[in-house]
C-alpha cells in the first residue's frame, strides 16, 4: 500500500468541485476495523451520492493507513483529515451534512451530540450508546436541532433474517406470543470481546450492549413490538483471571504477538494477519492500544454467559441467551404465534480448530468459513410449522458481498436514502435506542438482581411513542425538506 499524497485544504476541495455540491458531503471519525466498509462504500458504489471529506482518529497512523487506502480506492478524490477535537469547526467550516461515528462504544454520546450540534447528520455504528445517561443526552440533542441520527444494524439486511422478518409479517404464525433466542460465539471470535476496549464495562457497556444490541434490534424489529421490561442474570465463568487460574491456565503471556504465545488457542497474533498489522500493531506506538491481549489477563470486568427475559408492550416474552465461549459459532431463534411456529438455526462456524496449520478468521459472520465437522454443518435454515401441518423449509435467497448481500443493501438505503421497504429495514434513532434500553436494562438488572422497567432508566425518549413505520414517514420527510432546502 502506498502512502496518501495529502491533498488540497478541505476549503478548497469544496470550492473547486461546485457541480459535485449535491453530493452529500461526509466525514468519518474512527478510523479502525470497521472505517473500511463505510470509506470502500463512499469512494466506491456510492460515489455519486457521497463526498468522503475527511477522516479523523486520536491515532495519527490509522488515519494515515486510510488516507493512503483512499488514495488506492479512488486516487482522483482527495480526501482530507482533521483533528477529532476540530470536529465542530470541520464541521461548521467545510458545510459538512452527515458524521459517521465509527469510534469505541463509549465515545458515541460525545461525538452525536457534538456533531448535531454543529449541524450535521450522524450515522453511527451500533450501539448508539452505551449507558442511560447517553441516551438522554443524545435524545435531548435531536430535540434540540431537529437533526437525524441513523443506527446501522446491518443485521436487518442479511437475507435470512430479512426472510424471517417477512413470514412473521405475513401473518403466517398469528400473533406472536413469545420468542426463544440463544446467540453462540465461539472460542475465536467471543475471545476477541475480551482481547481490548469491549472488555471494560465502562467502554462498551458489556456484550448486552455492544454485542447484544444487534440481536435485541432484531427481534424488536422481527416482531414489531417495544420492550417494556427487562430481568438479567449473568456473569464472567470462562475468561478473565480468577477463571483461568480456577482452571490451573496460569502463567500467560500478556499479548498473543509473541513468540512465547506461539500454538496458544486464545492468543492474537496480529503479526500473521496483514490488515491487523498495518492497522493496528503498526501503530502501537502512538497510543498503546494494543488489539491482542490476554482472555485470562485481571481486569476483564464484562460477563461473557448472559440469560435475559424481556417483556415486549403488545405481550409477546422474549428469553434470550448470549454464550461467548461456545465450541461452535452461530444462533437459533424461534418465534412461537397464535397459529405456529417459525424457526431459524445459522451455523456461521462448525468447529473452531485447533491445528497450528490452520489459522480460524476472527469473525465468521464476516467472513464465511467452510470447515464443516461430520455432525453440524455451517449453513441456515429457515423452518415453518403451522399448527396441524407439516413442517415446511422456507428458501432463503442470499446476494453477493458480506452477510449474504445484506451489507451491500444497508449501504444503499444509507447513501442512497432508504427507499420503500416493505419489511422497514432502514433503521431510526429510535431503534437504536430500543435496542440498546434491552441492554442497559440488563445491566441494571445484573446490578440489582431484580426486573427493571425501561419506563424508569430515563433515556430522554418515549420508546412506545412511535413505531418504526413513522420513523420511516419522518426519515422520509426529512431527506424531502433537505432536499427542498438545497434545490
Ligand atoms: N455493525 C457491526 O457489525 C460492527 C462490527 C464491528 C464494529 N462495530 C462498531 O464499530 C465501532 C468501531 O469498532 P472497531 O472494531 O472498528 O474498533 P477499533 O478499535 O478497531 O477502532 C476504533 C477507532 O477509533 C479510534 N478512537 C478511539 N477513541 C477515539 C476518540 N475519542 N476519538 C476519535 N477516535 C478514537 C481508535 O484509535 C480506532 O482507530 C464500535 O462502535 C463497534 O461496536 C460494528
Amino acid at each position: 500500500m502506498s502512502t496518501a499524497p495529502n491533498t488540497l485544504p478541505a476549503e478548497q476541495q469544496a470550492d473547486s468541485k461546485p457541480e459535485q455540491r449535491e453530493r452529500a458531503r461526509v466525514v468519518l471519525i474512527g478510523t479502525g476495523s470497521r472505517a473500511e466498509m463505510y470509506v470502500q462504500a463512499a469512494l466506491g458504489d456510492h460515489s455519486s451520492s457521497v463526498e468522503l471529506v475527511a477522516i479523523s482518529d486520536t491515532n495519527p497512523g490509522r488515519v494515515q493507513y486510510y488516507l493512503a487506502r483512499a488514495v488506492e480506492l479512488s486516487p482522483a478524490t482527495a480526501v482530507t483529515q482533521f483533528q477529532p477535537q476540530d470536529l465542530t469547526r470541520f464541521i461548521r467550516d467545510n458545510r459538512i451534512d452527515r458524521v459517521i461515528v465509527t469510534t469505541p462504544d463509549y465515545t458515541h454520546a460525545d461525538y452525536i451530540v457534538e456533531a448535531l450540534e454543529a449541524g450535521a447528520d450522524v450515522v453511527v455504528e451500533k450501539p448508539l450508546t452505551i449507558d442511560a445517561e447517553g441516551c438522554h443526552r443524545i435524545s435531548d440533542a435531536i430535540d434540540r436541532t431537529g437533526r437525524d441520527v441513523v443506527v446501522t444494524f446491518n443485521y436487518r439486511y442479511s437475507p435470512r433474517n430479512s426472510a424471517l422478518k417477512e413470514i412473521i409479517q405475513s401473518g403466517a404464525i398469528g400473533s406472536v406470543t413469545s420468542i426463544d433466542f440463544s446467540w453462540m460465539l465461539d472460542t475465536v471470535h467471543g475471545a476477541d470481546y475480551f482481547r481490548r476496549w469491549h472488555r471494560q464495562k465502562e467502554n462498551s457497556g458489556g456484550l448486552l450492549i455492544h454485542k447484544a444490541s444487534h440481536h435485541f434490534d432484531l427481534v424488536n424489529w422481527w416482531i414489531d413490538d417495544v420492550p417494556e421490561r427487562v430481568f438479567a442474570s449473568g456473569g464472567l465463568r470462562f475468561y478473565g483471571d480468577r477463571n483461568a487460574a480456577g482452571r490451573g491456565l496460569t502463567d500467560r503471556p500478556e499479548r498473543g504477538t509473541t513468540d512465547s504465545a506461539a500454538g496458544d488457542p486464545f492468543a492474537l497474533d496480529l503479526r500473521e494477519d496483514e490488515r491487523l498489522n498495518a492497522l493496528y500493531y503498526a501503530n502501537e506506538h502512538h497510543d498503546g492500544y494494543q488489539r491482542d491481549q490476554d482472555v485470562f489477563a485481571p481486569g476483564i470486568t464484562i460477563e461473557d454467559n448472559l440469560a435475559l427475559v424481556v417483556d415486549y408492550a403488545g405481550g409477546p416474552t422474549l428469553s434470550y441467551s448470549l454464550n461467548a465461549h461456545s465450541p461452535w459459532e452461530g444462533y437459533r431463534v424461534a418465534v412461537n404465534g397464535t397459529q405456529g411456529r417459525v424457526e431459524l438455526e445459522v451455523v456461521e462456524r462448525a468447529a473452531v480448530s485447533n491445528s497450528t496449520e490452520q489459522k480460524n478468521v476472527v469473525d465468521p459472520s464476516a467472513t464465511p468459513v467452510e470447515e464443516d465437522d461430520a455432525v453440524r454443518v455451517n449453513g441456515e435454515r429457515l423452518i415453518l410449522q403451522r399448527h396441524w401441518e407439516a413442517a415446511v423449509e422456507v428458501p432463503i435467497v442470499n446476494g453477493e458481498g458480506g452477510h449474504g448481500g445484506g451489507d451491500a443493501l444497508l449501504l444503499t438505503d444509507l447513501f442512497e436514502g432508504p427507499g420503500e421497504d416493505p419489511l422497514g429495514r432502514p433503521s431510526g434513532y429510535l431503534d437504536g435506542l430500543r435496542a440498546v434500553a434491552v441492554g442497559i436494562a440488563g445491566n441494571a438488572s445484573l446490578e440489582s438482581s431484580l426486573p427493571v422497567r425501561i419506563s424508569e432508566l430515563g433515556l430522554g425518549a418515549d420508546l412506545t411513542e412511535r413505531t418504526e413505520l413513522t420513523d420511516r414517514a419522518e426519515s422520509n420527510d426529512r431527506t424531502e425538506s433537505k432536499e427542498n432546502r438545497r434545490g
